[in-house]
């Protein structure tokens, strides 16, 4: 491929990623006549989501970027030019940048030439719920014994515990590293626009204890279109946590009042629309439903209240936002068994299992609990998805996969809207209501129309609708 037949597929990459207007990009993209850049060599450990999504951005950037995992096969995959997971945009921009990344297993030869070491690794709960750093302390043992002249600072991506820094620097002082600088760089990606978020975030949070560190990631960050906010290392290890946890809170705040809609015959769906217009309070995350999942509002939540209760504070606010979420799609069983008298022996279609829509990934999805307690009463789960990637778990190895929702809705009891694809806008509900046994649909996203689906024939019931 000529540069320049490679530079227009770049930006035709960008544009894809990130909704900018070609000319937009074609002024952002690395290589841009007139850009003030410096290059840097990026070392990013953990190829994870947020992993890969950070090296490719680095990589668009402008900067070359190893990405290390301890997976082999993964490591593979991506020199096979393959993406081991699904994100819009995140193919064509590790494609659009191959020349600027590379892969390795070996932790030595990512930190060899390696100015900066991003840590992407995952952080999950302990049995006593604080977060495991084990794979971070990793990743500082991997900087021992190898030449760390040119590296000029360890940055952290992974969400963390508050007062993580602290710790992170002495471990490095201790292994003979006090040369190398530290920084907190939480990540705010929201999984499906995950790219987009990086390259045009709402804002860049970076916590230093020095100027020099503060300056490296800022500056590593040119070309990104937001603000860039510079802090107490302290200060941004909380921002990441209190983010999330406010919207998680938020989430759990519509469904408490969804609940109360449905007793007292409001419509949530009004509610939350008018409450949306008051720019004080915002109408994002304001989507009644069957609660929260994912990879980082459960966790990030209970991280959160564990990290308070070490400190001897109950957090009450959060447990109750918690507890919100965990009934969410309990109460939506109950609400199926009350139509339907009994579970045992009904075929109930589920109709999604991602946490969310756009993503393949199954992480504390509601669509599990509700699948496991639907097994629990003894109903027997047909489900549809797009993209979910279940693995080989109860509950799904009982469950029937179908190629298409009315597939999944042939001789059913009962459907469950889990997921808020928008396939399942597109979907023939007359026919559905035709090959369903009885036409019970339970929305819980909220996402059909219930007038339109009671005129075709079905007895709707959403999530805090009248
Ligand atoms: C979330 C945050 O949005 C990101 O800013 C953060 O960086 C990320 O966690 C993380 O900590 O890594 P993500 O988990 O990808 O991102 O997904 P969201 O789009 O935020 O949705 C989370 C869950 O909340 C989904 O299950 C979604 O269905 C649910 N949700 C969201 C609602 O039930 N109602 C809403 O109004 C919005």
């Amino acid at each position: 491929m000529t540069a320049d037949k490679a530079r227009k597929k770049a930006i035709r990459a960008r544009v894809a990623a990130t909704g900018d207007s070609y000319t937009r990009a074609r002024r952002k993209i690395a290589g841009s006549p007139g850009r003030d850049f410096q290059p840097r060599r990026v070392a990013v450990f953990g190829a994870g989501y947020i992993g890969l999504v950070t090296g490719a951005c680095f990589a668009e950037l402008g900067h070359q970027v190893i990405l290390r995992d301890v997976q082999p096969e993964k490591i593979r995959m991506l020199q096979a030019g393959e993406v081991p997971i699904f994100e819009p945009g995140l193919g064509d921009l590790l494609a659009a940048n191959k020349d600027r990344l590379s892969f390795t297993v070996d932790a030595a030869d990512a930190v060899r030439d390696a100015e900066v070491v991003y840590v992407c690794v995952d952080t999950p709960p302990t049995a006593s719920g604080d977060a495991d750093l084990s794979r971070v302390w990793a990743v500082i043992d991997s900087l021992k014994g190898v030449s760390t002249d040119r590296l000029a600072a360890l940055v952290m991506k992974s969400t963390v515990p508050v007062g993580t820094g602290e710790r992170v620097r002495a471990a490095l002082d201790d292994a003979g590293l006090a040369h190398v600088g530290y920084a907190a760089n939480p990540e705010f990606t929201s999984e499906g626009r995950a790219v987009r978020t990086f390259l045009r975030p709402d804002r860049v949070v970076i916590g230093a204890a020095d100027e020099e560190s503060a300056g490296l990631v800022t500056a590593l960050h040119g070309g990104v279109d937001g603000p860039v906010e510079v802090m107490r290392i302290a200060d941004a290890e909380m921002v990441k946590l209190a983010s999330n946890a406010l919207l998680a809170t938020k989430i759990s705040f519509i469904n408490e009042i969804a609940t109360v809609c449905e007793a007292t015959g409001a419509d949530v769906e009004a509610v939350a629309k008018a409450i949306g217009m008051d720019s004080r309070l915002g109408p994002h995350f304001l989507r009644a439903g069957l609660g929260y999942g994912g990879s980082c509002f459960p966790k990030d939540s209970r991280a959160l209240r564990v990290m308070a209760s070490n400190t001897g504070h109950p957090f009450q606010l959060l447990s109750a936002v918690i507890e919100v979420n965990e009934l969410q799609p309990r109460r939506a069983i109950q609400r199926l068994k009350n139509e339907l008298g009994t579970l045992k022996r009904r075929r109930i279609a589920l109709l999604g299992m991602t946490f969310k829509a756009g993503t393949d990934d199954m992480r504390e999805a509601p669509s599990t609990v509700v699948a496991s307690r639907l097994l629990a009463e003894g109903a027997d789960i047909h489900c549809w998805d797009p993209l979910a990637r279940p693995g080989e778990a109860e509950p799904w190895t009982s469950a029937t996969r179908h190629a298409s929702p009315v597939q999944a809705m042939t001789g059913a009891d009962a459907a469950m809207v889990i997921t808020e694809w928008p396939q399942l806008r597109q979907v023939d509900w007359t026919a559905a209501r035709h090959a369903m046994r009885n036409p019970l649909i339970f929305d819980g996203r909220n996402l059909l129309d219930p007038k339109k689906m009671r005129a075709t024939g079905f007895t709707y019931i959403g999530v805090g609708r009248p």
